[in-house]
């Protein structure tokens, strides 16, 4: 018998094991001052490479003034408890109004954090009879909502249309026994790579085969399609996404999460997911400064105009200097260093600097 504490002080896990040598510098570093293109950092200014604050929201007078009126007015707290309890508000549902006509869908229903109403909404969506068909390189949340289906589920390579058609079919010849549904699930931008999921080609699938399709659209929410709807909008499928998915951590600079689809859809979400139903709801001053920042990305074209322009110079920038950016056609922009950690930690000059 092992003593489990003895084991994590054995092994503090893949990236905990190189606590030492990383905190405060490449993990965990305090980053001080106005959220920015450039922070203070161990007392010098930094350029800031990985804050999701595509449109400068962040540390808009706009924003910063909504935020704190709100406050202001209501405190943290409220609203005290769960949505179906004693959380629910006008604010909430007129949130969620307002974000369900952006990305054009019929309903929509608020999530605390991103991650946790993901794995929340995949648990609640699928049952032991279903097949989920997921892509490799999806979020950890996807993954974790996976980890929690009781049925069988099967990856696809990424990105790989042919690797995917392969697995719905398996998942066609699965379902046809256990008289289930099929769920696919993309990211509508990978957060880590850049790419755009082949949602076209995924909703041209759904022509051949009979399943459901979810989308996390993190990172392409307020920054792709004409008004800033998402990756279905730029790849005009938006319609065939039946379960889309936006957090409020990166555009809109905020906390808390979304769901929208049909009507009927969402409300089985709003009874089904437990991370909601048993969980504290949104406090009203980020519901208020939500309505804002929504407000300032539907009539400010000129943000998502600027978030281009600065990330068109990046890419064109860092390519033209021999750095490898990979296949992004996104404003993510990975820069691949090749190596392991070790070879990361004693680079000279360090990749911070
Ligand atoms: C693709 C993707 N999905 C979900 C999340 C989680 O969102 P939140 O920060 O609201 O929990 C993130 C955030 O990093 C993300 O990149």
């Amino acid at each position: 018998m092992t003593d489990l504490f003895d084991r994590i002080k054995a092994d503090k896990g893949p990236l905990g094991n190189w606590a030492k040598q990383a905190e405060g510098y490449f993990v965990f570093p305090k980053l001080e001052g106005e959220i920015s293109n450039r922070m203070n950092f161990n007392g010098k200014k930094l350029l800031t490479w990985s804050i999701n604050d595509y449109l400068g929201l962040a540390s808009h007078p706009d924003v910063i003034k909504a935020d704190a009126e709100a406050a202001g007015e209501y405190g943290m707290a409220a609203p005290m408890g769960a949505r179906m309890m004693s959380g629910h508000t006008n604010y909430h549902e007129q949130l969620e109004k307002e974000c369900a006509e952006f990305v054009r869908k019929e309903a929509a229903y608020l999530v605390n954090f991103g991650y946790q109403g993901m794995v929340s909404a995949i648990d609640a969506l699928v049952t032991k009879n279903d097949v989920i068909v997921y892509d490799v390189d999806t979020h950890a949340c996807i993954i974790d909502g996976v980890r929690l289906h009781a049925g069988k589920r099967f990856v696809y390579k990424h990105n790989d249309v042919e690797s995917m058609e392969k697995n719905i079919k398996r998942a066609v010849k699965l379902v046809e026994k256990t008289g289930g549904g099929i769920l696919v699930i993309s990211e509508g931008v990978f957060g880590m790579r850049g790419e755009q999921g082949k949602l076209k080609e995924i909703a041209a699938l759904k022509k051949k085969y009979n399943f459901r399709l979810l989308v996390d659209d993190a990172h392409g929410f307020g920054t792709l399609g004409k008004t800033g709807a998402g990756t279905g909008e730029e790849q005009g499928v938006q319609e065939d996404i039946d379960v889309y998915f936006a957090t409020f951590a990166k555009s809109m600079a905020g906390i808390g999460a979304f769901f929208a689809g049909d009507k009927d859809v969402v409300q089985y979400l709003q009874y089904n997911m437990r991370s909601q139903m048993f969980a504290k709801s949104l406090p009203m001053a980020m519901v208020k400064g939500a309505l804002k920042r929504l407000d300032m990305i539907r009539t400010m074209p000129e943000l998502k105009a600027k978030l281009w322009e600065n990330t068109n110079a990046l890419q064109n920038g860092l390519k033209d200097k021999g750095f490898d950016i990979g296949k992004t056609n996104t404003c993510v922009t990975p820069v691949y260093l090749h190596g392991d950690i070790p070879c990361l930690l004693y680079t000279s000059p360090s990749p911070r600097d």
